[in-house]
């Protein structure tokens, strides 16, 4: 009998995209959820448009053929921006990427000045400044890109001190250019940044909304797949460089996977050795 539930593959480049699959098992939709993270490359957003169109396609299509899901989040605002495209012509099942939240900042904020955070790539997009031409042609638009809030992020989910110059940085990158005063309201334009949105939200010199895409991608795979409400079941982790597992495996843990798989490097990526996770 076929499995009724269906499977979605999250992937990102490192632990940003457990911020995506943290609002698809928040939204309650009985969905079977793996996740891939290429950390061997990580950062994504300091690597160029041409190797990000040429890897995240090779990996994901690999990846695909061995653990078969009916869709794949790629959550990844880096990877979504340059390469959906090609990855979705890889790929034989549906693709959601990643938008910048830059339309309801722009439907949110009241002092009509919003930041936006990404990383150096996504901040200096094409796709960015379409965004923002059009859904917030009339705000001020402050970006700030910012590869060390990646960084900060993944030494948080692996159990390290949070680097409060990084989040200070970003903070001065916003709240600190001209009119920056202003923002009531910031789009995490990095699926790592909503990891640290308290550290963020406690360092701002004034009260804003800080807001992420993951909901709104919950609510479009539920919809593509039509997927019932019910339990979701988190199952499989995988990474490019296994060297992290061990530290990561408390944030894994906690979020329910069952399974580390060890992913070969390119052009295979084949899943090298299956190790489970010991239960709490
Ligand atoms: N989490 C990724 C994003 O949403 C990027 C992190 C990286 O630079 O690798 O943009």
């Amino acid at each position: 009998m076929v499995n009724a539930v269906k499977r979605v593959l999250v992937f990102d480049s490192g632990v940003g995209g457990l911020s995506v699959l943290d609002a698809i098992v928040a939204s309650g939709a009985a969905l079977e959820l793996d996740y891939v993270a290429d950390n061997a490359w990580l950062p994504y957003g300091l690597k160029s448009d041409a190797d990000l169109r040429a890897r995240a396609p090779a990996l994901l299509h690999s990846i695909t053929q061995q653990w078969v899901p009916d869709l794949v989040v790629v959550a990844c605002n880096t990877a979504s921006t340059i390469a959906l495209d090609v990855v979705r012509a890889a790929l034989t099942v549906p693709v959601v990427g990643v938008v910048p939240p830059i339309k309801p900042a722009a439907a949110l904020t009241r002092t009509g000045v919003i930041g936006v955070l990404a990383t150096p790539a996504t901040v200096r997009r094409a796709y960015t400044n379409d965004l923002i031409a059009q859904f917030a042609p009339d705000k001020r638009v402050i970006r700030f890109g910012s590869a060390a809030l990646v960084a900060a992020a993944e030494q948080k989910l692996r159990g390290e001190p949070v680097n409060q110059a990084a989040i200070a940085e970003a903070i001065e990158g916003l709240f600190g250019a001209p009119g920056g005063a202003q923002i009531d309201v910031v789009a995490l334009a990095c699926t790592h940044f909503p990891l640290l949105d308290k550290e963020l939200a406690a360092a701002a010199p004034r009260a804003c909304a800080w807001l992420d895409s993951g909901e709104a991608i919950a609510r479009r795979v539920a919809s593509l797949l039509i997927a019932p409400r019910g339990a979701p079941r988190v199952n499989r982790a995988g990474f490019t460089d296994a060297g992290v597992i061990n530290a990561l495996r408390p944030a894994l843990e906690t979020r329910g996977f069952s399974t580390v798989a060890r992913l070969g490097d390119s052009p295979a990526f084949d899943a090298l050795a299956l190790s489970g996770v010991a239960s709490a």
